[in-house]
């Protein structure tokens, strides 16, 4: 956008770039970089940003070392990394500060313009999923807090809804979720591996989802960024289990199942919707791709976690007891089941600008500018 540009004879001053924009853009952002006026996130410990900081019954924390060794500071945030997530990267490419946690922003006055985040580590599509850890915020209940936001949010209040509509529809809708159904389909005995076949509880993940992505669209999103699951069936967890070291082939092939459902799902709903656009990352292939090619992207350690203890790393989870490598760059696994801050960058350059190989129909970047 051109606000810098329009005045001449000189850098603008912050003011006159705010009253440019009032004046100018009225309903577009505010921010002269950026690519959309606002990023929404959703789903799980892969984009959290600390909302399940402030679930006192929460399972699911990272808001302890060694978790934000490499985040400004050194200290833990609430991030399943040692560094930044994919949530703080893809915001940085769309020119926008990362989205701060919903629950962080209970009782304040105003909602940031720029976006909100509902990740919650633990969460899944289906709200049974993350039970064993207590409280985690499902796909369901983040919908339920978009719409209060949207319902109360300065943007509403300052642009009417009309305008309010025109900011949404340009607004980056991102979601992160799946893994953890799978996860919780997989653990012996649990009640939805009894309830339902694997195919039958992937069709439901994904009848589930649309139902909730229509739900978003009726609340105004157009731009839709859907990640699939990844080789989850390779996490040092899964790996840990396996007397080869190889990965959970089940995991994998259902976790691909699930993906293939996704996809169809997404064209379906394009269909049924009209203006509704949508990015979709196969992380599965990018995951699997890494594995092959680790020497591409300067990673070396494919198998062990960064963080933890004993057997691949994957005896404990990231907490103040465990070791932790020096190495974190050359680590695709931060912890168990968490990327490092490296891969999260690799991923996100991927997410954003990457070709057709991964991203179906179009990458991100493509997606904010149609
Ligand atoms: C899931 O939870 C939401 C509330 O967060 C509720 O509205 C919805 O009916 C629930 N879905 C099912 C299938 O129980
Ligand atoms: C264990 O890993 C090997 C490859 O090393 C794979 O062929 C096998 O299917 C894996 N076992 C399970 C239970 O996934």
């Amino acid at each position: 956008m051109a606000v810098a540009t329009s005045v001449t004879g000189g850098v603008p001053t912050m003011t006159t770039a705010v009253l440019l924009c009032v004046l100018v853009l009225r309903i577009t952002a505010c921010n002269a970089q950026a690519a959309a006026p606002a990023v929404y996130m959703f789903g799980d410990s892969l984009v959290d940003v600390g909302n399940n900081n402030f679930l006192p019954l929460s399972l699911a924390k990272a808001d302890f070392p060694h978790n934000g060794v490499d985040f400004a500071a050194g200290k833990p945030t609430g991030r399943f990394s040692n560094g930044m997530n994919a949530a703080d990267f893809i915001a940085k490419k769309v020119g926008l500060p990362t989205s701060p946690p919903y629950l962080s922003l209970i009782g304040s006055a105003t909602l940031p313009i720029t976006g909100v985040s509902f990740a919650s580590g633990g969460g899944g599509i289906l709200n049974s999923t993350g039970e064993q850890f207590k409280q985690v915020i499902s796909f369901a209940q983040q919908l339920e807090y978009f719409s209060l936001v949207r319902a109360n949010a300065k943007l509403v209040r300052q642009l009417g809804p009309a305008g309010a509509d025109v900011h949404l529809s340009k607004t980056l809708f991102a979601i992160v979720i799946g893994s953890n159904d799978l996860f919780a389909y997989f653990t012996t005995g649990s009640a939805v591996s009894i309830k339902y076949t694997p195919q039958q509880f992937v069709d439901l993940m994904v009848s589930t989802y649309k139902g909730l992505l229509k739900m978003l669209y009726g609340l105004g999103a157009r731009k839709v960024m859907v990640t699939g699951v990844g080789a989850i069936g390779c996490c040092p967890i899964q790996r840990k289990s396996n007397k080869t070291g190889g990965c959970n082939t089940g995991l994998n092939y259902w976790s691909t199942k699930y993906n293939d459902g996704l996809k169809l799902m997404l064209q379906d709903m394009q269909l049924q919707s009209s203006g509704l656009k949508y990015a979709y990352f196969d992380i599965y292939g990018a995951m699997t791709n890494l594995f092959l090619e680790p020497q591409t992207y300067g990673l070396t350690e494919i198998k062990k976690a960064c963080c933890g203890l004993g057997n691949l790393y994957a005896d404990a989870p990231c907490i103040p007891l465990s070791s932790y490598c020096l190495s974190r760059k050359s680590h695709v696994f931060w912890d168990l089941y968490h990327p490092t801050e490296a891969v999260s960058s690799i991923f996100s350059d991927i997410l954003y600008s990457g070709s057709q190989q991964y991203m179906v129909p179009m990458n991100v970047e493509q997606l904010l500018a149609v």
